[in-house]
């Protein structure tokens, strides 16, 4: 499972990113709106921190599918060709997608929130769909389940198009996918920071450090003793 974070905010994804073993980053409108900044002044720093190979994934706005190309050649432009290219799954959205695939546009199928949505996409040309899967839940669905039902419908179509999951709000939901082997998770800070938090791991090296320092006293490592 590709593990990608869900957020704008430069200096926390720099620390996310030197920490963790992540493949790229994804924002939609609202992540960046919350930088106040110029989306591209935003976008040009998380390129920066993904390298030119790494994955940045950036959503178009227009509701229409030749507004939604023409984004997408502006955001290709300034961003790298590699860029995907978030599209929402709606009619225009497809009929955008299947323009813009057979000429090697990275796409990313995005607002899903049935696998019929996403199975579409698939078909249209999209290399990644994204469930929603926290919003989902929220209707009263499974969105877990979603995104595996997902996952299944593309192996038995043989569509080559991977499950971008996003819109996570705890770690169990992710636990649940990285189980099934899902393609990708994109996740916001403060769930990937929660992912690993636990006390005992605390406790547990703290008691490691005290019995260390009790034969070679206090500040000693392997590497000086
Ligand atoms: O980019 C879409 C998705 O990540 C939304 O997440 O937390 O706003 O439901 P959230």
């Amino acid at each position: 499972m590709k593990f990608i974070i869900d957020d704008a905010n430069i200096a926390k994804v720099k620390e996310i990113w030197d920490l963790y073993p992540c493949d790229g980053v994804t924002t939609n409108p609202s992540i960046l709106a919350k930088s106040g900044r110029n989306p591209y002044e935003v976008l040009s720093e998380l390129r920066e921190i993904v390298g030119k190979d790494g994955e940045l994934h950036v959503q178009v706005v227009s509701k229409d599918a030749e507004g939604m190309i023409k984004e997408a050649g502006v955001i290709r432009e300034k961003l790298g060709e590699n860029t995907f290219v978030k599209i929402p799954t709606t009619p225009q959205g497809l009929k955008a997608m299947k323009t813009l695939a057979p000429q090697g546009v990275n796409i990313t199928a995005t607002a899903i929130y049935t696998p019929m949505q996403a199975f579409l996409a698939a078909k249209a040309g999209a290399k990644y769909t994204a469930p929603y899967i926290n919003r989902i839940d929220n209707f009263g669905y499974n969105g877990v389940q979603v995104a595996m039902d997902i996952q299944d419908i593309f192996e038995n179509n043989n569509l080559p198009c991977e499950v971008l999951a996003a819109s996570f709000k705890n770690s169990q939901q992710v636990l649940e996918l990285t189980k099934y082997g899902i393609g990708a998770a994109t996740i916001g800070c403060e769930v990937i920071e929660n992912l690993i938090r636990n006390k005992a791991i605390d406790a547990a090296i703290d008691v490691f450090n005290s019995d260390f320092a009790s034969i070679t006293g206090e500040g000693k490592t392997m590497a000086d003793c």
